[in-house]
């Protein structure tokens, strides 16, 4: 019997609140977790939503030193591919900043789902995270975890996925099971744009699509742009 998952829907007039609130409850998190553990462990979202976020994000005055920064998910792609997760962190924020190289911890998604995943699975054993970021798909997907698939949600679950049949190209890819995504003192998800309105409908009609899975003791967030409601 799967907890309720605690949702708080806050919705925002556009993108840019989105991102404002976005980057906010980020500085905010890394500056408790930084003062009271001397360590902030963050989680990043793939897709589009969180360029700006990351974009403002390399303008944030904070110890770099002693940020942890790891991947929901990747795409099995070069590791220099402009549709990497990895490649929009770094161009937008990640390769402005003086992140010790050793803590940026980067899905080696190039060597296929199933080494990449096995070879993550040691950079997150263990870890509790301060906060993990997600998007949220048209099907109602989050990092790579599809309807479907198996999504790592039973207790003893594997921490990182395989996935070779992404419904979102490319179908190669590796994803944090929702095990591993709800290990997280705070849950954060970006969600904008008209297209998301019937995954969001899904989700508040209490439909267990696998955004909704994601949990956390604090309760899971959601940043939501107006245009991103139902109707
Ligand atoms: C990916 C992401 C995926 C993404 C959603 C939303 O690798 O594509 O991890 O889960 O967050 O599909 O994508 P957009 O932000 O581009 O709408």
């Amino acid at each position: 019997m799967s907890r309720k998952v605690v949702t708080r829907w806050r919705v925002l007039p556009d993108a840019l609140a989105v991102r404002d609130h976005a980057v906010q409850c980020i500085a905010q998190a890394a500056a408790k977790a930084l003062t009271e553990r001397g360590a902030f462990h963050i989680v990043l979202a793939g897709g589009s939503t969180p360029r700006a976020v990351y974009q403002a994000l390399a303008g944030l005055q904070t110890d770099w030193q002693n940020w942890h920064v790891y991947y929901g998910d990747e795409r099995c792609l070069p590791p220099e591919h402009a549709e990497r997760n990895s490649q929009t962190a770094m161009q937008a924020w990640l390769a402005h900043v003086p992140l010790p190289a050793v803590q940026h911890h980067v899905i080696a998604a190039e060597l296929g789902p199933e080494r990449a995943a096995e070879q993550y699975a040691g950079a997150v054993a263990g870890v509790n995270f301060d906060l993990v970021l997600l998007g949220l798909g048209e099907d109602g997907h989050t990092a790579s975890l599809f309807p479907g698939n198996p999504l790592g949600n039973e207790p003893g679950a594997a921490d990182v996925l395989p996935v070779n049949n992404a419904a979102k190209p490319p179908s190669a890819r590796v994803s944090l099971s929702v095990a591993c995504l709800s290990r997280s003192r705070q849950v954060v998800f970006l969600v904008t744009g008209a297209g998301k309105r019937e995954a969001v409908a899904r989700w508040r009609a209490g439909e267990a699509i696998p955004a909704a899975q994601v949990r956390c003791e604090k309760g899971v967030e959601v940043l939501l742009e107006q245009a991103a409601l139902p109707t």
